[in-house]
């Protein structure tokens, strides 16, 4: 492992949830599996008054979060965690110039002795990413000429391709592309990383990885969820700009990739987003074919009413948000050429699962009459997470019936392997100065391009918004969408009879 340097970590927005929820237990696991430098602090800042005493209470000693982290731990160690958190209420604003945070990040260094090198890290609304980093280089704070800084920023990158290149142009005038860390917490699972090694480290599957032999790819990204307490947020979003427009892109761009020339992260990073600029953007005739937008409706799901969508707190009682995205499209390149991509994402489903599903041609030559090996690949992102393989074997006995069979393999099988939750590997990345993880501002861009005009037309509401009952496999109007591929692959049934189905 590299050696880290020692640092500080300055998180903006420290008092809100995912600084408990995720960010300190993210690193508090990485205090106990010995990750962190030895010289290592970290400095919540945010418009909220607070001691450092009542910050360490809340996101260490009384989080719900770190409960059964610590419940084992001796007292002086997790005081040993603890004792490095410290807090600077920016005084109800963050537009005021930064000066009481500097002086504090200085005490804070020269204390730890921490040689100069910060991480920002903004888990603040977007719409103050600019300012704060203005703020930070009115005050020498990104200045790199003693220690290192890097910048790391939470999704929303953006709302439209115009809002994510403002953003993009607004940030890189006070830091440097290389000291901006854009998070996908997707990239932090150990699964989808696994997709570059499955890929590149094998030598029976990149030969397959084709035109020639790959029929078509589909990615189902389902959550059972609906969205809680959240629908504030998400009544302005909807499920192309939460989930499609940056984790299932990334997805993309993951299996659809040329090799890279080595692992370093500008190598990656520079055949993710070739991948991406090459996928052929939906216009007035394939909108409506290639695409389907729906709504979750309530429904009864085992005795128990479930809301539907438009009576989840903070969402409009005629919301045209969709909770549920299917799109269907190309990438232009000798690779792909003609092999459509399926991808699907949607609140409210059956069960939690993402899955990537490889599906491969049939065999040339059918040499059995009356079969057909169905040889699909199935990278399992999560939960059960692995890879299963699904090919043809002979049914023992008379004659030449055939049968799939499975191979698989899950990542539970490796027990001694700590595999790391996204945010710890993310913020040791981080840490480490390595950027492969990370989304780059041409990704971003990439991908925005390809979004924006599907948003542009759903909101003209050309295209029907298709009501689904919570707890089904969303619109059967979707089913048309994946035609003539023996439909999607649904791992599992639906939840409810109710056969609600209809168009708002
Ligand atoms: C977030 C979205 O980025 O990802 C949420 O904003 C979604 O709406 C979440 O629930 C899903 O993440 P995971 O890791 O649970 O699949």
């Amino acid at each position: 492992m590299k050696k880290i340097d020692n640092q500080l970590l300055v998180i903006f927005g420290a008092s809100g949830d995912l600084t408990v929820r995720k960010l300190i237990p993210a690193l508090f696991n990485l205090y106990k599996e010995g990750h962190l430098p030895e010289n290592f602090a970290v400095l919540g800042t945010s418009r909220s008054n607070m001691t450092d005493e009542e910050f360490r209470a809340k996101v260490v000693t009384e989080s719900k979060f770190l409960k059964d982290s610590i419940s084992d731990e001796a007292i002086d160690f997790i005081e040993g965690f603890a004792n490095r958190m410290f807090y600077e209420d920016l005084g109800g604003s963050y537009e005021e110039p930064y000066i009481g945070l500097k002086n504090r990040v200085e005490s804070i260094n020269k204390e730890f002795s921490l040689d100069n090198n910060v991480i920002y890290y903004l888990s603040t609304p977007p719409g103050i990413y600019e300012l704060i980093s203005k703020n930070l280089k009115d005050q020498g704070l990104s200045e790199e000429n003693k220690g290192w800084k890097r910048l790391i920023v939470e999704k929303p990158f953006g709302y439209t391709l115009e809002t994510a290149k403002a953003l993009n142009k607004g940030i890189q005038t006070y830091f440097n592309e290389s000291q901006i860390y854009r998070i996908d917490h997707y990239l932090g699972k150990e699964t989808v990383q696994n997709l570059l090694v499955t890929r590149f480290s094998n030598s029976i599957f990149e030969p397959l990885w084709n035109r020639n032999y790959i029929n078509h790819i589909e990615i189902t990204n389902a959550e059972s969820v609906g969205v809680g307490s959240r629908g504030g947020y998400y009544d302005k979003s909807g499920a192309l700009r939460d989930m499609f427009q940056n984790h299932l892109l990334q997805i993309v761009s993951l299996v659809a990739m040329e090799p890279p020339i080595d692992a370093n992260a500008e190598s990656i990073r520079n055949e993710k987003v070739k991948a991406l600029q090459s996928i052929r953007h939906l216009n007035e005739e394939t909108f409506y074919t290639n695409t389907t937008r729906g709504q979750y409706l309530a429904s009864t799901i085992n005795g128990e009413k479930v809301k539907g969508y438009r009576e989840e707190d903070g969402v409009a009682d005629n919301s045209m948000t969709e909770t549920y995205a299917a799109i269907k499209f190309y990438i232009d390149n000798w690779r792909w050429k003609d092999v459509p991509f399926y991808v699907r994402t949607a609140k409210c489903m059956p069960t939690k699962v993402t899955e990537v599903v490889i599906h491969f041609k049939p065999s040339h030559h059918r040499l059995f009459e009356g079969t057909n090996s169905d040889n699909r690949l199935i990278i399992r992102i999560q939960p059960d997470e692995g890879i299963l393989m699904k090919f043809g074997v002979k049914v023992p006995g008379q004659g030449f019936k055939v049968e799939t069979a499975n191979l698989d393999f899950h990542y539970t099988d490796l027990v001694d392997t700590y595999v790391m939750e996204a945010y710890e590997r993310l913020l040791l990345d981080a840490m480490q100065g390595d950027a492969t993880l990370y989304a780059r501002a041409d990704e971003v861009e990439a991908a925005w391009a390809f979004v924006d005009p599907i948003l542009e037309e759903w909101k003209s509401n050309r295209e029907k918004m298709h009501g689904y009952p919570a707890g089904t496999w969303g619109p059967k109007f979707a089913d048309k969408l994946i035609d003539g591929q023996d439909g999607w692959r649904n791992p599992g049934p639906n939840l409810t009879d109710s056969a609600d189905y209809c168009e708002l």
